[in-house]
């Protein structure tokens, strides 16, 4: 089963992403998180950074786009074609307040006759420079319904691939997924599909699989990989357990990483934290250590509290 790995703004990052790449592999795609280019500039500097293919060697990368202006898309597109990107990913399913309130992400789902257009604007350019373009996608943005009429319109294009995140704008990422709809996009979509949403653990997969009464391949994961880097792994029937040792190696390589950039320890310690969000339910048990470790200030102070806490997990 191809596997993808799923943009999360602020961790999936070219540092996780390298750490991952070379310690678990058998990740088929990565996605940036999104890239929102302005009148101003097609990307920003912090952007350019996490695509440069110099900090992706031998990672399958996928550069998503967050935009409602087709010249701000394709300018984006243009940069990310120059540095050697065949494929880039736009983004219709980000629900933040911000973002929505500027008609992009999530909030462009609202405009279907905008979105048609700037959709014939970014598919001409595809076709003139030999790009493909996939989307990612929700339901809709007020009403889960909206979805038969956009995935009219996505089937009028050569999408390369369909994301779908079965979810409703205020969803945001919570409740129940809305499997009828994908099921709808089983039956319809003329587009490749991909599966994205809640996928936790092989039981989970195992339950989609069921009820959709088709192979999901590719799927894309997000939190449930961050939360269990051996999910993939485990997918694949390579593993039934996670691999502690690799999650050492895992947490070691991004820690040392955030270090060479980040500074000063507080900024690292942040990053760490977040990963740690996802991390905590592979180490039950662990409570006490978890409270010294979102009080640390200090690296010294966080290594005391990891070192505890991977010792648990230790043969
Ligand atoms: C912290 C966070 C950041 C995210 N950043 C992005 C992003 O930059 N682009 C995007 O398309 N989706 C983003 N997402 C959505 C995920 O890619 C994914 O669609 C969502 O988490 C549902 O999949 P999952 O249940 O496997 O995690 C983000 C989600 C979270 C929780």
């Amino acid at each position: 089963m191809k596997i993808y790995f799923a943009p999360l703004e602020g961790i999936t990052t070219y540092i996780f992403r390298n750490a991952y790449s070379s310690i678990y592999g058998n990740i088929d795609k990565f996605f940036t998180p999104f890239i929102t280019p302005s009148e101003k500039a097609p990307m920003s500097q912090r952007e350019r950074n996490d695509v440069a293919p110099e900090n992706n060697n031998g990672i399958n990368l996928v550069p998503q786009i967050l935009a409602c202006r087709s010249d701000c898309f394709i300018d984006a597109a243009k940069e990310l074609h120059e540095m050697g990107y065949s494929e880039v990913n736009l983004n219709l399913g980000c629900p933040s307040g911000t973002v929505c309130a500027k008609g992009k992400g999530a909030g462009f789902l609202a405009d279907t006759i905008a979105l048609q257009s700037f959709l014939d604007d970014i598919y001409n350019y595809a076709a003139a420079e030999d790009m493909r373009i996939s989307v990612k996608t929700r339901l809709g943005y007020n009403e889960p319904d909206e979805f038969y009429a956009l995935l009219d319109i996505f089937n009028s294009f050569p999408v390369s691939e369909l994301i779908v995140h079965p979810r409703i704008r205020s969803d945001y990422y919570k409740g129940e997924t809305r499997k009828e709809y994908f099921s709808y996009a089983l039956e319809r979509s003329k587009c490749p599909l991909v599966y994205n949403g809640d996928i936790f653990g092989v039981k989970g997969h195992d339950e989609l699989t069921g009820r959709f009464r088709a192979v999901l391949d590719p799927v894309m994961l997000g939190r449930g990989l961050i939360s269990d880097p051996s999910l993939a792994d485990k997918l694949n029937g390579l593993t039934t357990q996670t691999d502690y040792a690799k999650f050492r190696k895992l947490h070691d390589t991004v820690y040392e990483e955030y270090r060479k950039v980040l500074s000063p320890d507080i900024n690292v310690l942040y990053k760490m934290r977040e990963l740690w969000s996802y991390w905590q339910n592979l180490f039950d048990g662990c409570e006490r250590d978890f409270k010294h470790l979102q009080k640390a200030k200090k690296c010294s102070e966080y290594d005391d509290a990891v070192s505890l806490i991977l010792q648990s997990r230790e043969a």
